[in-house]
Order: C-alpha cells, then structure tokens, then sequence
C-alpha cells in the first residue's frame, strides 16, 4: 500500500495509473470501523485502483470540543485499510489541504436547511469543500459514501451535478453492530453505560418504521420516537423527521418502496449520534 501526504505526490502517483485503470475513492476521517471497511471492500470489487483519504477536515465541525475530541488513530487506521486492499492512502496535514483558509462558501439550498443542516449551520459548506478538492485531487472514477451519513450523500450528489464533477457516487448500506447500533467513529467516546443505552436509537427507528407500515400517519410515529427518548433521561432527542429519502424533504406519508426515511439526531452525553433508515 502506499502512503502520501502531499496533493503532488499523490497526483503524480495517479496520474500514472489514470489512464489504463479505474480508480474508486473512498473519503474518510479516520477512527476506521466495520462501516468504512465495507466501503473499501466495495470499491475494491469494482475498481482496479482503491484510493482512502483520511483527513478531520476542520471546516465540517462547528462545535471546536467536536473536533478536540475526533479519535485520531492513524497507523491502526493504516493496517486497517492495507489488510482490506486498499491501494493509496491520502493522509494530509490540515496546511497541505488547506495552505489558506478557502474564501469559497457551499451553500445547498434546500438540501442544508433540515436536520443536520439546521442543527450544524456550516457543516456542509465544510463537507462540500472537502469533498470537491478530494474529487479534484483523486479524479476517481467512483466514489463511495455510507447511507449512515444520509443528508452528505443527498448534498454530494447535488455537488457532483451542480459542478459536473465526472464522478459516480455509490451508496452503500449502513452497517451496524450485533445490537442494532450504526458504527460510527463517535462510538468510541461513548461511556459502558451510554454504549448500552445507545441502541435506543435504531430502537426508535425500527419502532416508528413498524407504526408507518402499519398505517400511523408520520405525526403519529414521530410522537411515538418522542416518547421513548422523553423516557430516557440520558438521551436529549434533537429531531426525528420522516423525509424524501432523495431530495430530504418533509414527507407528510409513506412514499414509494425506498423513498422514504426516518431520520434521526440524538445527544447521549458528551456524544452526538445520527442514524437513519430507507424503506
Ligand atoms: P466519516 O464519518 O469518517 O465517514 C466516512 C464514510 O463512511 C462516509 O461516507 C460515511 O457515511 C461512511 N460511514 C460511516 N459510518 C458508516 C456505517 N456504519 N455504515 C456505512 N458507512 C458508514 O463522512 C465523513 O467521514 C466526512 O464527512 C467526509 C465525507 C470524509 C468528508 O470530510
């Protein structure tokens, strides 16, 4: 596996390779589970060359203790990537990605002013600037995205069209633990206690999917996700939306197979949790 931390050492490596091979891209923050393995293990299958970044990207957190506190773990992360057969990583300091502070600002519209758009005002102008330089550095062919990260993938495909990126965006499954939780880096920092108390979250989805098929109107099943985080004193339910799984726009019913999520942020102690599922 190779390793770089510089966009020209990088370019000079992929420009060799651009043009016999497909190449995926698979853009991460480190603290690497499950989760990002499957992405790695996707691109893998479907491309001669698997490209992993890892980078906190600091213009995506709006909350400076967030940041403080994101797991750095490198050199795990490394093994990781290498035993699931990734090729390049792309590791860059914070001044490598970001020699001056970008003037550019990504607004999405529509896309940004829910869920965690409303909730992390700047988040995804973050996101979006990130991503557009990986996508110019790499120039991958595919690149790869969890649907834990819902409203990311929604804004990304909206930047791909939007800038003509010549990129496909894959999305691929959440992928939880035994107990129901969606991995998630931030799951480190959870206490024992809050660990266990955390699969209240899928808890919550699987409970309001249930009433929705069983024909409860969407206020109905939101107050039912309510009520179960109100019993919860360790938990502080910060929305449950029932949206457009594609444009995240509020759904006020069940809409065609695979059209309709139920999204959901939640702080348990020190840690903010989202998870989310398609039906
Ligand atoms: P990060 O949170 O590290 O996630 C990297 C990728 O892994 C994202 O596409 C995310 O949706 C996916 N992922 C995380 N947990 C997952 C799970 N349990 N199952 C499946 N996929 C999962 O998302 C980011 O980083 C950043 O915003 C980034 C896109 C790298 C830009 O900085």
């Amino acid at each position: 596996m190779h390793r770089f931390d510089t966009v020209a050492a990088l370019r000079q490596h992929l420009n060799s390779i651009r043009s016999e091979q497909t190449i995926g891209l698979v853009p991460t923050m480190g603290a690497l589970h499950e989760g990002h393995i499957t992405l790695i293990e996707t691109a893998r299958r479907e491309n001669d060359v698997v490209v992993s970044s890892i980078f906190v990207n600091p213009t995506q957190f709006n909350n400076p203790d967030d940041l403080a506190r994101y797991p750095r773990t490198l050199e795990e992360d490394c093994e990781k990537l290498e035993a699931a057969g990734c090729d390049v990583v792309f590791a860059p300091s914070v001044s490598e990605m970001y020699p001056e502070t970008p003037l550019l600002r990504m607004n999405f519209g529509e896309l940004e002013t829910v869920m965690e758009g409303a909730f992390r005002p700047g988040h995804f102008n973050g996101v979006g600037i990130v991503v557009a330089k990986l996508f110019n550095i790499v120039q991958a062919d595919r690149a790869y995205f969890g649907q834990k990260d819902l409203q990311q993938v929604a804004v990304i495909r909206r930047l791909v069209r939007d800038l003509s990126f010549p990129v496909e965006l894959i999305r691929c499954p959440t992928v939880r633990e035994r107990d129901g939780l969606a991995m998630s880096s931030r799951n480190r920092n959870l206490t024992e206690v809050e660990r266990k108390q955390a699969t209240t979250l899928f808890k919550a989805l699987t409970l309001a999917h249930e009433l929705l098929t069983e024909g409860l109107d969407v206020e109905q099943a939101k107050a039912a996700v309510t009520g179960l985080f109100a019993d919860n004193p360790h938990f502080r339910l910060e929305y449950v939306d029932v949206v457009n799984a594609n444009t995240l726009q509020v759904a006020s019913e069940v809409l065609a197979p695979g059209q309709t999520a139920i999204c959901l942020a939640a702080h348990l102690g020190k840690v903010r949790l989202i998870d989310n599922l398609v039906f």
